[in-house]
């Protein structure tokens, strides 16, 4: 079929085999131009198809030439229907990494889920006998709780006060104030339940229980914390509430690890255009601000640069570098004073008209649309092509 993109409110609904193809090729070629990592063997990530996730799975294969085993949640294709991106970013992933000679299968379904966990431990029971890292990289708007199975939906507002600012629909341009009004205690409860670090521990705990840990193993959770101008919405928010909890999970986790000197760390990563962040109000006008000032300055990065940054220098050195909080920072460039100052005199001036010479809002919806296959250069958009693809790996 013939494949373009076709939006509905934040999101992309269709998505390009080929186009994802080239999306993971590029990530794949800069881990390839960069030098080895001396790291983990065998790796699974949680969240492994889109996003940080995904960067996490090229940097592991192509990075240290680790096995690794991906779980995510994705629309498989349809005769006349594309496939969501992480499918057919995993597909091209898998037969880059097969071809490579590397160990790569995959898992499709709920990772809150007992089913789920209990699979993937059977898998790397059979497969790997022991992992030495777990990345944890979930994003999602919706947990069903595996004992109860009460359903929370997460969500992003401020809490005590209204926040009103500006945001921008990035499809048209436009600049506006939006108000979002202050969550419930409930809110709370519910956000923390999805986004939070239970579902993190649940994993750990089960891998450890089965005894398929090796010695010094490490896990990863993703954080983020971002300016004063977000905090409200993001950091003093509900989802800043659930990421609290994430932190004080890795200390929880690392406890019940001392055995096999285990550690878990959240790392605290740079905003970035993903389809998680993309469905945040204010994000998107801050990111293209962000992205604006960063290029200038010659200082953006991307998921792939952002991770293969995390692991090369931070994750395999003998003394891990933290913050006060214990946490790794690899936001450090977004967080830069100079940066920082920069953005918040840009954020007083966007206004509909100026938001093109000021931010990079092309830059924005280039990242946008390739995050679903779209905009690569050397792909024909108006060509068919077979929307049917599989994942090779795929259990
Ligand atoms: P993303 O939307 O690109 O990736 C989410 C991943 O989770 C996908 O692989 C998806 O298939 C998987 N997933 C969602 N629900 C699932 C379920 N029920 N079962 C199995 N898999 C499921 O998101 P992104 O942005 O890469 O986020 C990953 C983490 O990084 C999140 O914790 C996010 O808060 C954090 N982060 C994101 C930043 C950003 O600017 N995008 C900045 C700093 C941290
Ligand atoms: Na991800």
């Amino acid at each position: 079929m013939i494949i373009q993109p076709k939006t509905r409110g934040f999101i992309c609904i269709t998505s390009h085999p080929e186009g994802c193809a080239k999306n993971v090729q590029n990530q794949i070629d800069y881990i390839k131009s960069k030098s080895p990592i001396d790291g983990a063997k065998n790796v699974l990530v949680i969240g492994a198809s889109t996003g940080f996730g995904l960067a996490s799975r090229i940097t592991s294969a192509f990075g240290e030439n680790a096995a690794t085993i991906g779980v995510f949640f994705e629309k498989p294709p349809a005769e006349g229907r594309t496939a969501s991106s992480g499918w057919y970013n995993t597909a091209a992933f898998e037969e880059q990494a097969h071809k490579a000679g590397l160990y790569a299968k995959s898992i499709n379904g709920d990772a809150f889920s007992n089913e789920i966990k209990e699979q993937t431990a059977q898998l790397i029971k059979k497969d790997l006998g022991k992992i030495d890292l777990v990345i944890y990289s979930l994003a999602s708007p919706v947990r069903t709780h595996p004992e109860t199975g009460v359903r929370y939906k997460s969500t992003l507002k401020p809490i005590g006060n209204t926040y009103t600012n500006k945001t921008v629909d990035f499809h048209t341009g436009e600049v506006k104030e939006i108000s979002i009004e202050a969550c419930t205690e409930e809110d709370i409860v519910n956000t923390v339940t999805v986004m939070g670090g239970e579902d993190w521990q649940l994993w750990i705990d089960k891998l450890k229980k089965e005894g398929l840990l090796a010695d010094n193993f490490k896990t990863v959770a993703y954080s983020y914390i971002g300016p004063k101008l977000t905090e409200p919405v993001y950091r003093k928010g509900t989802i800043g509430k659930a990421k609290d909890h994430l932190e004080a999970t890795a200390f929880n986790i690392t406890d019940g690890l001392k055995d096999i000197k285990g550690k878990a760390f959240v790392s605290v990563n740079k905003a970035l255009v993903t389809q998680s962040s993309s469905a945040i109000p204010v994000i998107p006008l801050y990111i293209s601000l962000l992205y604006k000032v960063m290029k200038e300055k010659n200082l953006q990065e991307g998921c792939i640069e952002q991770i293969y940054r995390l692991f090369k220098e931070r994750l395999y050195l003998d003394e891990i570098p933290v913050d006060s909080e214990g946490r790794i920072r690899i936001d450090d460039l977004e967080m830069r004073d100079d940066i920082q100052e920069k953005v918040a005199q840009l954020w007083k001036e966007a206004t509909t008209e100026s938001l093109s010479e000021i931010g990079d809002l092309e830059g924005y919806k280039d990242e946008f649309f390739n995050l679903f296959g779209f905009n690569f250069d050397g792909i024909d958009y108006e060509k068919d092509t077979n929307e049917m693809v599989s994942i090779p790996g795929l259990q």
